[in-house]
């Protein structure tokens, strides 16, 4: 096999995978195309990690979830396409403009019904969220990385017994093993691991990845009391 370099081979596979486990998606293109003409960033998650994140949804039986940064609502799709017709996602967006865009996107892919988008500083917004009792079964962590281990906390203290913890970003090229890091993400994502280790109500895992969004990494936590 000819020796390509470690990136172009990453996007190829990404590429492969999608060919054979995600059928083309008119839907999903369209929110990206939306995403990019309206200029935001291209952060958001690759074909193979929504549908992973839709598959840990359907694993949990989701029929309550939140996201914590929306951006274009490109992740929203692949989660709410996971929930029964009764089924609630509530998702958090500092930005007025991502959410407008994330808003036309999830008419488009025929799912806005089943979500609401809370627009707002997320902290501001969980501690309005506080007083819902109804625990949610999948929470996917994906905006500031500094408030990471806030947003962790309260996804602990809001999901339920057998629900699931995502969190996007937790790798950074691998300076997540900088101990004297002084990037407050770096720091927030350390906390965040530390948590997830020093918290009896949850069993975690993470797991590196590599493609077209270069090499970064998911953590996924299981609640389990
Ligand atoms: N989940 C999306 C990508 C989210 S990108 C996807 O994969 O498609 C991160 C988002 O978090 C951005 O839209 C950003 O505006 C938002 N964000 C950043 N800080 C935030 C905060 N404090 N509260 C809520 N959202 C925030
Ligand atoms: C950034 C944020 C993300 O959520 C992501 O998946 C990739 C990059 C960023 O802020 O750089
Ligand atoms: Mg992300």
């Amino acid at each position: 096999m000819e020796k390509t370099p470690p990136q172009e081979r990453w996007v190829a596979v990404e590429q492969y995978i999608a060919t054979h486990v995600i059928p083309p998606d008119p839907v999903l293109e369209a929110a990206r195309d939306a995403n990019l003409s309206a200029g935001l960033p291209s952060i958001d998650v690759t074909a193979a990690e929504g549908k992973l994140l839709h598959l840990l949804a359907r694993l949990v039986g989701a029929r309550r979830i939140l996201e914590i940064g929306t951006l274009g609502g490109y992740s929203t799709i692949w989660l709410a396409r996971a929930l029964p017709t009764d089924g609630r996602l509530i998702t958090l967006e500092l930005e007025p403009k991502h959410a407008e865009i994330a808003r036309a996107n999830l008419e488009r892919a025929g799912v806005a019904h089943l979500v609401e988008i809370r627009v707002g500083r997320a902290l501001d917004l969980l501690g309005e969220l506080d007083r819902q009792p109804d625990p949610f079964d999948l929470v996917f962590i994906d905006a500031d990385k500094s408030n990471g281990p806030s947003y962790l906390a309260w996804a602990v203290r809001h999901a339920r017994p057998g629900g699931v913890i995502v969190v996007d970003n937790v790798v950074r090229d691998g300076y997540i093993v900088e101990d004297g890091s002084k990037d407050p993400d770096i720091t927030g994502t350390r906390r965040l691991f530390e948590m997830l280790a020093a918290e009896p109500r949850l069993t975690a895992t993470a797991l590196q990845t590599v493609g077209s969004k270069g090499y970064d990494g998911f953590a996924i936590a299981l609640v389990t009391g």
